[in-house]
């Protein structure tokens, strides 16, 4: 099997980090992956904001904790009772991706972080991609966070990405579906 195929096949969602930060350069190549995305004509409508401040990572799982609290979803409120439970899993690295929200950029945004998520699989590290925090982004508090995070003016926080060494076994796949596909000729 070759390597690309390789990489689909083998990433996996990691829910426990190292305290150990990434390679600088590690943080640039995972980056540059993401920028390298399709896109729609190439506008490149998005922005990469790597957060390595353990301080804001924690008032983003802190938030979105508070803010799961508040919601009717069992899941949710198991979380946000947990003490334990942290948005990002502890990872040292979170790269959250915004867009300008005009017509394509969600999907644009997407590509970038599946290419962030497969080229950390690619050097041996580990990530998950986190939608959760949106639940904090999409409060006031929230918003006025985005300034600290110097997100633009006018973009908006889609995902966000834990990112850091894998301090677990790496997981099984979850079992995909095998009855998506259909192939006509
Ligand atoms: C849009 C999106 C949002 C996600 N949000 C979360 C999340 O908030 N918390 C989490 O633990 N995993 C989250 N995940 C990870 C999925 O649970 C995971 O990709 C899925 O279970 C398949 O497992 P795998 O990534 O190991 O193949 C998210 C994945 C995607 C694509």
């Amino acid at each position: 099997m070759n390597e690309t195929i390789k990489t689909i096949l083998e990433r996996r969602s990691i829910r426990k980090y190292k305290e150990e930060q990434i390679k600088d350069e590690e943080l640039k190549l995972l980056l540059k992956a993401g920028a390298y995305a399709p896109n729609g004509m190439n506008k490149q409508l998005w922005h990469f904001t790597a957060v390595q401040n353990k301080a804001y990572i924690y008032t983003i799982s802190n938030g979105t904790k508070v803010k799961m609290r508040t919601m009717d979803i069992p899941m949710y409120q198991e979380r946000a009772k947990d003490p334990d439970y942290h948005v990002f899993f502890n990872a040292p690295t979170v790269i959250i991706v915004s867009h300008d929200g005009t017509p394509r950029t969600t999907t644009d945004s997407a590509m970038a972080t599946e290419n962030i998520v497969l080229a950390a699989h690619s050097l041996g590290i580990g990530s998950c991609i986190i939608g959760s925090f949106n639940l904090f982004i999409d409060t006031p508090e929230g918003q006025a966070f985005c300034e600290t995070l110097k997100i633009p003016t006018g973009y908006k926080p889609m995902l966000s990405i834990a990112i850091g060494y894998s301090g677990m076994e790496h997981p099984q796949a979850p079992q995909r579906k095998d009855d998506v596909f259909t192939i006509i000729k």
